[in-house]
């Protein structure tokens, strides 16, 4: 049984290629967080396949939903919202978790949220750091998405840059299926370059002409291709660690020098990261000393809920509750949503 004054959330995510339930307290504690990923699945056919994930989300829904209650030792009386990820993502995948939010709210009497699910990202922040508190620069680096942000308040988003191109994951995955390294190629690179000399290829540093806080990742990624392809009419062996650590560091240092800048220039001293790149732990080291460097505190989210997972969807969903954001049954996915658009209230 639930104490009154908590609020208990159900989150949900099928956004992409997770299946995911999560019971969160107060926004901050998280009681369950159950993941049933597809990567394997997708990994034969080298990326997404949607038709695919939308069927297993359909499978995997409820069992789901059931494992994440049960450990969290509570049942569906005792939560005080249901929140879903509505989008942006895949629309027949995000359209399972809305269906089935929707049906529960209804059937077990409960508010809906409908949740940003970059919003969600930043807000795993808040699960891992229970201290950190807006105002603070946000860095959003995942597979779809690549912004830089203030956070004013827990819902209130400033976007001061954003990617002109590629979002950087989607960087590292192409770049990863380039040398064929497979997919998802973002930890496969993340583990490659560990053995690599991040200096060994000059890989030039993307920028955005009189835009000090956009991103450009489609000249990094050519570079890399035509490095491959030259290597290879030469008949010339690619160092793959080598290629990875060098691509990893031009990505870096447009990431984590831009976020910095970004944030003295506002003179804010927290700093956070959110999204499945900022697992990433040559990001996470790069970023952590420059703000070491310049006195200002540094917050990224533990591995697992940096990646796609439900408990992030819960924590951003209980400062909507807090706000009386709730959505009704007419909500309907958002595949397009943009950052900053609220959905269903
Ligand atoms: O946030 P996320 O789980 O899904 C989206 O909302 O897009 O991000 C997935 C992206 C993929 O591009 C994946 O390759 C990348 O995050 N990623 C990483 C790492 N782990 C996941 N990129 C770099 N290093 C990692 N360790
Ligand atoms: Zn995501």
């Amino acid at each position: 049984m639930k104490d009154d004054k908590e609020v208990i959330i159900l989150g949900i995510e099928s956004s992409c290629d997770e299946t995911a339930a999560s019971v969160v307290k107060d926004g901050r504690e998280v009681l369950s967080n159950i993941i049933s990923s597809q990567i394997d699945i997708h990994t034969v056919y080298g990326g997404v396949v949607p038709e695919i994930a939308s069927r297993l989300h359909c499978e995997n829904i409820n069992g789901v939903i059931k494992l994440a209650l049960r450990e969290a030792g509570l049942g569906f009386d005792d939560l005080d919202a249901i929140a879903v990820t509505a989008g942006p993502g895949l629309v027949g995948a995000l359209l399972i978790g809305v269906s089935e939010a929707k049906a529960l709210a209804y059937a077990v009497n409960k508010p809906l949220i409908a949740v940003h699910h970059i919003e969600g990202h930043v807000a795993a922040n808040y699960i891992s750091h229970r201290e950190l508190e807006p105002p603070y620069v946000c860095l959003i680096v995942s597979g779809g998405h690549t912004h830089l942000c203030i956070v004013k308040d827990y819902s209130d988003y400033e976007i001061i840059g954003r990617s002109m191109d590629d979002a950087a994951g989607e960087a590292y995955d192409k770049v990863a299926r380039a040398v064929g390294l497979g997919y998802p190629g973002g930890p496969k690179i993340d583990m490659a370059a560990k053995e690599g000399d991040p200096h060994a290829i000059a890989f030039p540093i993307g920028e955005v002409r009189d835009r000090p806080y956009d991103f450009t990742f489609s000249g990094l990624k050519s570079a890399v291709l035509n490095h491959i392809n030259k290597a290879r009419m030469k008949g010339e062996e690619i160092n793959v660690p080598d290629l990875a650590a060098s691509f990893q560091e031009a990505v870096i240092r447009q990431l984590v020098d831009r976020t910095v800048a970004c944030a003295e220039a506002h003179g804010i001293r927290q700093v956070a990261m959110a999204g499945g790149v900022s697992a990433n732990t040559a990001l996470r080291a790069a970023l952590s000393e420059a703000c070491e460097e310049r006195g200002m505190k540094c917050y990224y989210p533990e591995p697992i809920y940096c990646t796609d997972n439900a408990a992030m969807i819960a924590a951003a969903g209980y400062h909507q509750f807090k706000e009386g954001r709730f959505a009704d049954l007419s909500l309907n996915a958002s595949p397009d949503l943009k950052l900053g658009m609220r959905i269903g209230g």
